[in-house]
């Protein structure tokens, strides 16, 4: 393979820029050319392509967001979408695809293996909700962040005996909440994979109070509910303490990478073009271990793909968050 391109896609991710940059300089260094699609699927469609060298991507491993910048783009799912995609990589000679972003990310990049341009996907969002890795590229920073935020709402919970509901993004994973929620010493921590009761939070908030605690960090998953309506939730069930709530919101998604997302981010980088370089499609690469690993993205469950097709067309995830050793083997 000689041509190849690279997209982000869907929610922008801390670390996208430094995968990027280790495919650029990969692909180089394997003496292919390398191009870049701005705004995802909606600019490879639009045939906003163009060619980056080492150069392009120097002050790069560092910073936040995309440089190629991201988009959602539904339309992909359709056939007229993907044909429109790939008349425009046919143009300018582009022979295989990396794509960065989440799990819709991932189906486009299935379709692209499947109309003959071999697609590797990349795990990049916050959420660290990808199937096929123990880690995404962007939720290590995601999570310091909300950290950093939590540590400073404790300084006026304390100051003032009240109690903080903080939200943080996630989408339907609760991920970001439990490893912030643990990080930063909060009192509670509410995920959609696991049931609550309201009552027993209550209980929990007059116990610390009457222990002499002089604040209450409750951080909550936005896939439990939002915030205001936790805060209601938790006055019916018979709070009655001093209640605020603090929406961190897309200050997560934000800000230089940690060294642990520019590393994973370099490492799958160079994975994804030593697979297209031995023109290996439709697969994503992963992390497990500390080791990097690649999954089918589409096929049976026994193959161990992420994602079967349904007979009615629609798309099942064949192994859980984070599954289990099987999907490595
Ligand atoms: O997938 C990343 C994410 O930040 C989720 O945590 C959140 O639910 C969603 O994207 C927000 O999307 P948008 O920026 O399009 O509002």
């Amino acid at each position: 393979m000689k041509r190849i391109a690279v997209l982000t896609s869907g929610g922008d991710a801390p670390g996208m820029n430094a995968a990027i940059r280790a495919v650029v300089r990969k692909a180089i260094s394997e003496g292919m050319e390398v191009y870049g699609i701005n705004y995802g699927y909606a600019g490879m469609v639009a045939g906003d392509i163009h060619k980056l060298d080492s150069a392009s991507v120097g002050d790069k491993v560092g910073r936040g967001g995309t440089f190629l910048y991201s988009a959602r783009y539904p339309e992909f799912a359709q056939l007229e979408g993907q044909l429109a995609g790939i008349e425009q990589l046919k143009k300018f000679g582009i022979e295989g695809v990396v794509v960065i972003g989440g799990d819709g990310s991932y189906h486009g990049a299935m379709r692209l293996t499947e109309h003959g341009f071999p697609a590797v996907g990349l795990p990049g969002t916050i959420d660290n909700d990808i199937v096929g890795t123990d880690y995404t590229i962007g939720f290590d920073t995601a999570v310091t962040t909300a950290v950093d935020a939590i540590d400073k709402i404790r300084d006026t919970s304390s100051s003032h005996h009240r109690t903080f509901i903080v939200e943080v993004m996630g989408r339907n994973a609760g991920d970001i909440a439990l490893w912030a929620g643990i990080a930063s010493g909060a009192d509670d921590i509410c995920i959609p994979e696991k049931e609550f009761k309201f009552e027993n939070i209550v209980n929990n908030i007059k116990k610390g109070y009457e222990k002499g605690k002089n604040h209450h960090i409750i951080v909550i998953a936005e896939g439990v509910m939002h915030g205001e309506e936790f805060a209601k939730r938790l006055k019916e069930a018979g709070d009655d303490s001093d209640l605020r709530v603090s929406v961190l919101g897309h200050i997560q998604r934000g800000g230089s990478p940690t060294v642990r997302d520019r590393v994973i981010a370099s490492r799958m980088g160079a994975r994804a073009v030593e697979l297209l370089r031995d023109g290996i499609g439709g697969v994503a690469v992963g992390i497990h271990n500390e080791e990097l690993v690649e999954s089918k993205i589409l096929g049976t469950a026994e193959e161990g793909a992420l994602f079967s097709l349904t007979s009615d067309g629609g798309i099942t995830v064949n192994n859980p968050h984070k599954a289990g050793e099987e999907l490595y083997k």
